[in-house]
């Protein structure tokens, strides 16, 4: 699907015009108000919330009703107008056209567009959808182009994250993954380099090794770095959770929860999205992102709940749970990390715990980080992004409940589990301004939702792309 802005259409279009509740089209420049008016007086549109409406008058129109004007917001406006997208898309129309009525909403229309355009059916041998050719943003006045191709870009890599999150794990394995980055860092140009087990072990990764020890795959360490500020020597660090698959190992999954645990490398989509993002944007900023990608699986050769691992930060780790795997290669990542790199601030986005689910549902994000700015460049980005994060608490007794009598630390340290897995982490950053971003809930949907579709979500890509705008 080719996006662009243009102020004329032909007649194959079919044009989606937003509606507000009970309002005439402000500029009647398609003269078909006295039609819309009828509409409302008889009752069949009226501009409510998600109503829509088919109407040829000489052209093919989607009236699309917004709700009342007052109760209207960004977030509504994405889903709504990705809603009538796909309603178009149904009609096998292969040009859809926007009457856009504010200028400063192109770009997020144009991202949710290319979004709601998405849909996992690689492996259907038959396509129940058409295919859209052209989406094309009908405005007057003048759009700067280059804040088009941002966003463009910007869906794009969130797209990517959404494949790599639904390929399955039997396509989908940790070399496979690394072999997709290595080409992302090509075409867009960003440095990727790969540890494979003999680095990882020449690393002292202890309890990413213990992770991935009953898998027969072998573990990537993909190291990601953008250099786009030469004049700068602040490098950001982002870590993504990269289990392809997660059984729970030993402390084995039900069935039911093992179906989606494909999505379990979320976290490492978010950032390779974000890192294709960056260098796509030429953004003026340094970047290094690591993944510890494997799999938790069962075999002889794997840990066991009660085991003593070590890591390599040189703390020993009490396994509880062989399921509480996310966090092991998580610590071993950011040790690296910031290690090996003048890291100024490091974040780290995961598929964690189930309790993230439990708590905020499957629209918001759980942040949890002791540092006032970053937490409030975090905020704004999820402004702009209109992804939704919600701040938990990391208390003092949180942290306690990480401590463990034989070891250093135990792995699961119960409920709360969302903090008590941030508080296992926030023992391996040291003393660098640190965020966690728990996706477990947010990475994944059972139902199309507006730009949506059923499947992975792409989540975090445009929210931490948005965070280092905010940081530069
Ligand atoms: N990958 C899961 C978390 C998860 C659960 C993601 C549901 C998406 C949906 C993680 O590795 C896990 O298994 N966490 C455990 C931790 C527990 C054993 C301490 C959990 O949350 O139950
Ligand atoms: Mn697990
Ligand atoms: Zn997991």
């Amino acid at each position: 699907m080719k996006v662009s802005i243009n102020e004329t259409y032909d007649s194959q279009h079919i044009i989606l015009l937003p509606v507000f509740e009970k309002e005439l089209l402000t500029d009647d420049s398609y003269g078909i108000n006295s039609e819309v008016k009828f509409l409302f007086e008889s009752r069949i549109f009226e501009g409510k919330k998600e109503q829509m409406h088919y109407l040829h008058s000489g052209q093919n129109f989607l009236l699309v009703g917004l709700g009342e004007k007052a109760k209207i917001n960004d977030q509504i406006l994405r889903n709504l107008i990705s809603e009538g997208f796909k309603y178009a898309k149904k009609m096998n129309f292969k040009n859809i056209s926007y009457h856009c009525i504010d200028l400063n909403k192109v770009t997020l229309i144009t991202e949710s567009i290319i979004l709601a355009n998405y849909q996992f059916d690689k492996y259907k041998t038959v396509k129940k959808d058409n295919e859209v050719e052209f989406f094309n943003i009908l405005k007057e006045g003048i759009v700067d182009q280059s804040r088009i191709s941002e966003h463009v870009a910007l869906a794009e890599a969130t797209l990517v994250a959404r494949v790599l999150s639904n390929e399955p794990a039997n396509i989908l394995t940790p070399k496979e993954l690394s072999a997709r980055v290595r080409l992302f860092g090509e075409e867009y140009g960003f440095e990727v380099e790969v540890l494979g087990k003999d680095g990882i072990e020449k690393e002292n990764m202890h309890a990413y090794l213990a992770v991935t020890a009953a898998s027969d795959e072998e573990p990537q360490f993909i190291i990601m770095r953008y250099k786009g500020n030469p004049d700068s020597k602040d490098i950001y660090g982002f870590v993504g959770k990269g289990l392809t698959y997660d059984s729970g190992g030993l402390s084995i999954k039900p069935t039911d929860s093992m179906l989606t645990m494909k999505d379990d490398m979320s976290g490492a989509s978010a950032v390779i999205g974000m890192m294709i993002a960056l260098s796509r944007n030429k953004v003026k900023i340094n970047v290094t992102s690591v993944v510890a990608a494997c799999e938790n699986l069962i075999s002889g050769k794997g840990y066991k709940p009660g085991d003593i691992i070590s890591s390599r930060a040189s703390k020993s780790i009490f396994i509880a749970n062989t399921d509480a795997e996310g966090r092991l290669t998580l610590v071993d990542a950011i040790d690296y990390i910031i290690d090996s790199e003048s890291i100024k601030e490091v974040v780290d986005i995961a598929t964690l715990t189930g309790a993230a689910v439990q708590a905020l549902g499957t629209t918001t994000t759980a942040m949890i980080s002791t540092d006032e700015s970053m937490k409030k460049r975090m905020f704004a980005a999820a402004e702009k992004a209109d992804e939704r994060i919600w701040e938990l608490p990391l208390f003092d007794d949180y942290r306690d409940l990480v401590k463990h009598h034989e070891a250093d630390l135990t792995n699961s340290g119960g409920k709360p589990g969302t903090m008590t897995a941030a508080a296992f982490i926030e023992n391996f950053v040291k003393d660098v301004p640190w965020v966690h971003l728990d996706i477990a809930g947010t990475s994944w949907i059972e139902k199309d939702k507006g730009y949506l579709s059923k499947g992975a979500t792409g989540v975090g890509v445009r929210l931490l792309y948005q965070f280092l705008k905010e940081t530069i």
